[in-house]
């Protein structure tokens, strides 16, 4: 095959972080794909009306596409009341938990995952159908973080049977599990989850540019994961938690979590679904399954790739801001060739 075409691509976890970082990463992300949700861990957080606006605004004018969708969330917070979700509600496609202090941006995540603790908010959330994205990690041995917050998911997924509950960028086999046991448990999916161990970030010399949590994993892990998005699990979506740092805060003492993947995504996943002859299951994988849990109109575009080599740049840099893509410098075995906007079907 020397051409495949990818159409109304969603990137269901993304980081758009705001000013000049904005402005550099974001078009990357708006070229290909049609939409893609944001993630709030900026700071502040997006925990208000007026933030949430202006920042949608903010990343509509970095997209310098009008027709690339936003999908706005908040930062959960336990004392959002119900009047609070409803006003919002037309305004976000999810909220995002993060337990405190597991990932970048977290210091004001929640302190306790206490089903009781989180319940009013939960609640709320169930009777407006507003999802629930979470950042599943506890602070356990760093390889483990996932695999001890399944109960939590478990439990969450129970007491709640009527909230979606998306498991973001799902790391480990033990995982699949538990979201195939539950209706209402979802899981968005990264590609460097899909292609990495933590051999490529520590096995020879350190890679801090794939250093991200929750961390890359064993073999194991990246085989089920693999299987899973090559068969376009339809309780998978792609969501890359493309996260752009600073190049000086990724190559330094306390270097920072957060792979910046944006501009190969669709290149990578064309290569990865051809090699494995399940091209025929990337448009469920990249955008219908997505469409489906989150029951989004489909947005026209499409993305013409063809078998023509595409060196990834070793960095992108837009005034103070310098990032370092995923596989920076590799050869990837397919481009994009064009772009076409309002596709209608
Ligand atoms: O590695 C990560 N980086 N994981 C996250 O959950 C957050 C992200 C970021 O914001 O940098
Ligand atoms: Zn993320």
């Amino acid at each position: 095959m020397e051409k495949f075409i990818i159409n109304q691509a969603l990137d269901m976890h993304l980081h758009l972080r705001d000013d000049d970082m904005l402005k550099l990463v974001a078009h990357m992300t708006s070229n290909g794909f049609c939409g893609a949700l944001i993630m709030p861990n900026i700071l502040p957080p997006i925990t208000t009306k007026k933030d949430l606006l202006s920042y949608k605004k903010r990343i509509k004018e970095a997209c310098k596409d009008d027709k690339f969708e936003p999908f706005m969330t908040v930062f959960f917070q336990v004392d959002y009341s119900y009047e609070f979700l409803e006003d919002i509600k037309d305004e976000i496609i999810a909220v995002k938990l993060y337990p405190f202090g597991v990932t970048t941006n977290s210091q004001t995540g929640v302190s306790s995952m206490d089903v009781e603790v989180l319940r009013p908010t939960l609640e709320s959330m169930s009777k407006l159908g507003i999802p629930l994205c979470v950042h599943g990690e506890t602070k356990g041995f760093v390889m483990d973080r996932e695999k001890e917050f399944l109960p939590i998911y478990e439990s969450l997924a129970i007491n709640f049977p009527k909230l979606k509950i998306i498991m973001e960028h799902i790391s480990s086999k033990e995982s699949i599990s538990l979201l195939e046991k539950y209706d209402n448990l979802y899981a968005t999916i990264t590609v460097h989850h899909l292609m990495l161990t933590l051999d490529d970030v520590a096995g020879g010399m350190l890679n801090p540019h794939i250093f991200c949590k929750p961390i890359v994993k064993r073999p194991e892990d990246r085989e089920a994961l693999l299987k899973l998005a090559l068969n376009a699990h339809p309780k998978v979506m792609f969501g890359s938690d493309s996260a752009p740092h600073q190049k000086n805060t990724k190559e330094c003492h306390h270097g920072a979590a957060g792979i910046f993947s944006s501009p190969i995504l669709l290149q990578v996943l064309t290569q990865l679904f051809e090699k494995n002859g399940k091209l025929d299951n990337l448009n469920a994988f990249i955008s219908l399954n997505a469409q489906k849990i989150y029951d989004l109109k489909p947005l026209g575009k499409e993305v013409v790739l063809v078998k023509k080599d595409f060196i990834v740049p070793k960095e992108y840099s837009y005034r103070n801001e310098k990032v370092v893509p995923l596989f920076e410098g590799q050869t990837l075995s397919w481009s994009i060739d064009k772009i076409i906007q309002e596709k209608t079907k």
